[in-house]
């Protein structure tokens, strides 16, 4: 294992990785700090973690992993501050200016304990439905503000945290449709003057979709737009459904991954003018969201397996020859 190259050596972009436990230590911490130069809080910044409760603030999981990750040379995207869920309902009780202020004092807040030290904020998360008329998703933030809660916390992250690239993030940016309805509406907030700096493509793929070449034109479409981008959220389930599962992942299957990756790879690396890092949603399999979203069952879509080795999805990573 300690052979291998370092994949922070190889990209030509930063890579990163989500971590969601304090796993920051032991064999996890060696991985992270060999391979990575950027770290996400999967869920440590997010607002049931950070404001439970109306005005108490909890930083004790954020601190910790921020803290190891500067000490250790490592960048770290802040993730997120507006989102529908991990939301405690007491945020959307009352009037539209009573939603608002308490987005305004959370930002503040959280932004402001980590003022300086990120170096992107997904300042709003799954914003976009494709399938409603214009394009915006119904949630509890849009049903009692419209948009303002986006203009709000773009505004508030900006003036917060002024060196901070502020990102607006989304899952299935590779369809053509929400590709569309993301790009419409980031023209229009730019053009209002929202501070919006960057798109972030989630990119929770599997093995056999969205084709590769979707995801080009996704990059290619929004360059149009003059922005940063960035992938946040990278995996690459071993399912192309909801229902199947594995008792143990078919070696085959791991095989027929890496090529996967490597294609994805592939256009990150034609695509590396547009894109400035890339972080995958997990170091190992033995830590992956996709093992109980949206069923329990066994998954396996990073680039280490639960032993921490590297699979074939590390090779289609590191080696593209
Ligand atoms: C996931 C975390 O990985 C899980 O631990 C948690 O239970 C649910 O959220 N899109 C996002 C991430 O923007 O915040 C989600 O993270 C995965 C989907």
């Amino acid at each position: 294992q300690r052979d291998i190259p370092a994949l922070k050596d190889v990209l030509g972009f930063t890579i990163g990785t989500a971590v969601q436990r304090p796993q920051t230590l032991g064999e996890h911490g060696e991985l992270l700090r060999r391979h990575f130069e950027s770290v996400t809080p999967g869920n440590q910044l997010k607002w049931d973690a950070t404001e439970p409760r109306e005005g108490e603030f909890t930083f004790a999981e954020g601190d910790h992993l921020v803290d190891y990750a500067h000490a250790n040379g490592l960048k770290v995207r802040g993730h997120t501050l507006a989102w529908h869920s991990q939301t405690p309902d007491w945020v959307f009780e009352g009037t539209k200016a009573d939603v608002l202020r308490r987005l305004e004092n959370h930002i503040r807040a959280v932004a402001g304990r980590y003022k300086g030290r990120l170096y992107a904020w997904d300042v709003v998360n799954e914003v976009v439905d494709e399938n409603q008329p214009d394009g915006l998703r119904r949630s509890k933030w849009f049903q009692t503000t419209g948009l303002d809660y986006i203009r709000t916390a773009f505004r508030v992250a900006r003036e917060v945290d002024p060196d901070a690239k502020l990102y607006i993030n989304d899952y299935n940016t590779e369809f053509p449709r929400k590709r569309r309805a993301l790009y419409e509406l980031v023209r229009k907030l730019r053009a209002e003057g929202v501070p919006i700096d960057g798109v972030g493509h989630q990119l929770h793929v599997n093995i056999e979709q969205p084709h590769a070449s979707e995801i080009e034109e996704t990059i290619e479409l929004i360059a149009g737009l003059g922005v940063d981008q960035q992938v946040t959220e990278l995996d690459v389930s071993v399912y192309t459904d909801f229902v199947q599962s594995y008792p143990e992942i078919p070696a085959a299957l791991l095989l027929k991954q890496g090529h996967r990756y490597k294609e994805i790879f592939d256009v990150f690396r034609r695509q590396s003018g547009h894109l400035n890092s890339v972080t995958l949603w997990g170091l190992a399999d033995d830590d992956t969201w996709l093992s109980t979203f949206p069923i329990t069952r066994l998954n396996a879509p990073l680039l280490f397996d639960d032993r921490l080795q590297a699979k074939p999805a590390y090779w289609g990573v590191a080696d593209p020859a």
